[in-house]
């Protein structure tokens, strides 16, 4: 199993590139499910998680495509000869977010037989409101033996209220509604620029949407779906931890590709902890403090202080001037970074949901285990700025959400190498 190696102790500078966004790129693969035209997406990342739902997508029966070299950014998807509506635990066990398929496959088959994602080492991630969003729509939906079975000639509009935010329930439920008979209302719609991104690329294919982006989405049914050309967004979340990394190192970089759009809460709270933040059209430059201040953050669904952020924040209050107060209002299970950054000396309470930081002023290197995709980054956060080296161990989950992670750490002078 692949380590990482850091040694810890530079200050980042330079420059390197963000790449697509994992959690737009993943529902908006599935969207070309819903047609018979081939689909083509650039800005694509390289990810485990997106080759495993490309292998999801084949066994179906969808033609994939890929580009190679520069263009290996690019996929195209051919789904006019899906024949195979079914999403097997062996391959859904290794990404949740293969659930994605469930709303494209019934209302493009009008069937789908798709296993239940389980939970993952954050929380149980249950799918309920997908399956009560769906049954609003006049599927019938059974749950037996571990999988999601929905059955319906044509999904037909309705209104839907989720209990709670939810990202990829919102994203499933929009996708159905593409191709039901009538109007569909979701409430308490995620707001995520991801889903965003999914319904633009929907309405190029012909889809009729409004309100993405607030909590009410409209979207009114159509007979099919045409082909169309999509560049994912940047990665916000990706943009987000270089950011807290150049920030804990006191360093001083430029991403491109990137923007600060869609990262107020997270580009606030770094400016709070004494960093300067300069947009650009298309990239953001920062320079950190000698040290940072404390700053305390609460998550909550966007545009408030994004989940996917919160461990790296752990990481740069690890060593920052105070005491932070991390609220984990999203998952059950989020703080399991916390006692890996402890064994490299940081100085964290654990209360329930609620997290006490005190800031020391150095962190010693030691060997640590990733736990999920996010603790990961932590902990690449923390080897960074610790003294001596720092082996990460598991780090499968990083490159699940990292496109060549190790690459653009060493284009930011970080001295890191993969160990296998
Ligand atoms: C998406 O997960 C993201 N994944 C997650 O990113 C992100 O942390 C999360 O949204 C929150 O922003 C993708 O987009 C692929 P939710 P998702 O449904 O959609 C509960 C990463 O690191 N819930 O918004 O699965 C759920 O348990 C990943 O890139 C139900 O109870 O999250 C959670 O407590 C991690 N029933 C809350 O709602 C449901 O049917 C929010 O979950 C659905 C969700």
């Amino acid at each position: 199993m692949d380590k990482l190696l850091i040694e810890g102790g530079v200050r980042l500078s330079g420059e390197t590139a963000i790449s697509g966004a994992k959690n737009a790129a993943l529902p908006i693969l599935c969207a070309a499910l819903l047609t018979r035209e081939p689909v083509t997406f650039t800005n694509v990342p390289q990810l485990n998680d997106i080759g495993t739902l490309l292998k999801l997508l084949a066994q179906m029966g969808v033609k994939v495509s890929r580009g190679s070299g520069s263009d290996a950014g690019t996929v195209t998807l051919d789904a006019s000869a899906l024949d195979n509506p079914v999403a097997p635990y062996e391959m859904v066990k290794t990404m949740r977010a293969s659930i994605l398929v469930l709303g494209p496959l019934v209302a493009r088959c009008g069937e789908a037989k798709v296993s239940l994602p389980g939970g993952c080492a954050i929380g149980a991630r249950p799918v309920d409101q997908h399956i009560k969003g769906l049954q609003a729509m006049g599927a019938q939906v059974t749950v037996e033996h571990g999988y999601v079975h929905a059955v319906v000639p044509r999904l037909k509009g309705a209104r839907l209220f989720t209990d709670m935010v939810t990202v990829t329930g919102t994203e499933n439920l929009m996708m159905a509604a593409c191709l039901a008979d009538g109007e569909t209302v979701i409430e308490n719609a995620a707001r995520e620029p991801e889903v965003v991104d999914l319904a633009n690329c929907l309405v190029a294919m012909g889809a009729r949407i409004s309100g993405a982006g607030t909590d009410v989405i409209r979207i009114r049914g159509v007979e099919q779906l045409s082909g169309t050309t999509h560049r994912i967004m940047p990665d916000r979340i990706e943009t987000g931890t270089y950011l807290c990394a150049a920030a804990a190192s006191g360093g001083e970089i430029r991403l491109t590709r990137t923007s600060t759009a869609y990262l107020d809460s997270v580009i606030d709270k770094l400016m709070d902890a004494g960093c300067e933040v300069i947009s650009e059209r298309d990239a953001i430059r920062l320079k950190a403090p000698a040290r940072l201040t404390s700053v305390s953050i609460r998550t909550s669904p966007y545009p408030a202080f994004p989940t996917d952020m919160q461990a790296q924040f752990m990481a740069i209050n690890a060593v920052a001037n105070g005491t932070a107060i991390i609220r984990e209002t999203i998952f059950e299970n989020r703080f399991m970074h916390a006692v890996e950054l402890q064994r490299l000396g940081a100085d964290i309470r654990i209360d329930g949901n609620m997290a006490v930081v005190q800031g020391v002023s150095q962190l010693q290197g030691a060997t640590v285990m990733a736990t999920d995709l996010r603790a990961s980054a932590s902990l690449v956060i923390a080897g960074l700025v610790a003294e001596g080296e720092t082996v990460i161990e598991r780090i499968y989950h990083l490159d699940r959400g990292y496109e060549r992670l190790e690459e653009k750490l060493a284009a930011l002078g970080a001295r890191v190498r993969r160990l296998a």
